[in-house]
């Protein structure tokens, strides 16, 4: 049979490009995103390469649409084997192009952990149960080199979306090890500067490169790794 997935925020960029890879080996993918007609506009453009990928909608931001989602999988499908918490805002470079810590804003701080950290942990917490029916699993949360407090020694930017993603990787950790008798396994990703709508296009990378670690994650083996930051395959430290 084949294994099911769902990608948040997949209309465009990293998590388009994750859905079309994983349908390309042969998943059954489901294409998620806030607005429904850039969804399925997205979804018609896999179809039409003969991809099986199915839209639904999703805001992150939305406990009931989390709700939603939980609810059609579960009757549609009874089980889910493959979630990839994909959705992410990055405000402040509009509004602190500096990355000032001092000038940091709480309010931009509470719009973005709202899509990029209480999404996926809501994801996590109506969906894993559906991975536990079968004792099957895969879950990646999409960080970011501004999430790795060792980065943040480096870097001067974007401060606020850095504490959401350096947050993402805790709920990972957390979920990891609640599941570590189970064949669940979650990661978080550091895809790297990739030229999507966020990356902007002096990013360094292709859709295709960042998508390469995430797809990797998404199809591990069983007995893989979990509670891990992985950046090119690679384990990366927080
Ligand atoms: N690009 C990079 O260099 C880079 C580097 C490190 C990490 N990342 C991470 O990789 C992920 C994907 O980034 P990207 O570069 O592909 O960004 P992108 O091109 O800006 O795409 C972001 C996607 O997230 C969706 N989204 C935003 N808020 C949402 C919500 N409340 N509910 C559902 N979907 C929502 C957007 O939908 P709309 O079209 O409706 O806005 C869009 O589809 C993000 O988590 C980002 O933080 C990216």
């Amino acid at each position: 049979m084949k294994k099911l997935a769902v990608v948040t925020g997949a209309n465009r960029g990293l998590g388009f490009e994750t859905c079309r890879q994983l349908a390309q080996r042969d998943i059954q993918v489901i294409l998620t995103s806030r607005d429904r007609v850039k969804g399925q506009t997205a979804v018609d453009k896999l179809q039409a390469e003969k991809l099986d990928v199915k839209y639904h909608p999703l805001d992150v931001t939305n406990p009931e649409s989390i709700e939603s989602l939980s609810q059609f999988i579960s009757k549609e499908f009874g089980h889910l084997d493959i979630l990839v918490n994909n959705a992410g805002i990055l405000t402040d470079w509009v509004e602190n192009p500096d990355g000032d810590i001092f000038k940091a804003k709480v309010d931009t701080l509470r719009e973005t952990i709202e899509t990029n950290v209480y999404g996926p942990l809501q994801l996590c917490q109506q969906l894993i149960p559906l991975m536990k029916v079968q004792n099957y699993g895969r879950v990646v949360n999409l960080s970011s080199s501004l999430g790795k407090l060792s980065s943040n020694m480096d870097f001067t930017v974007f401060p606020t979306y850095g504490i959401t993603k350096t947050a993402v990787n805790a709920v990972t950790v957390l979920f990891a090890n609640a599941l570590k008798d189970t064949n669940i396994l979650i990661n978080s990703v550091n895809p790297g500067w990739v030229q999507t709508d966020m990356g902007g296009p002096h990013a360094i990378r292709t859709i295709a490169e960042g998508v390469d670690t995430i797809v990797w994650l998404a199809t591990l083996p069983d007995g893989g790794p979990t509670g891990g930051f992985f950046q090119d395959k690679n384990l990366i430290t927080w």
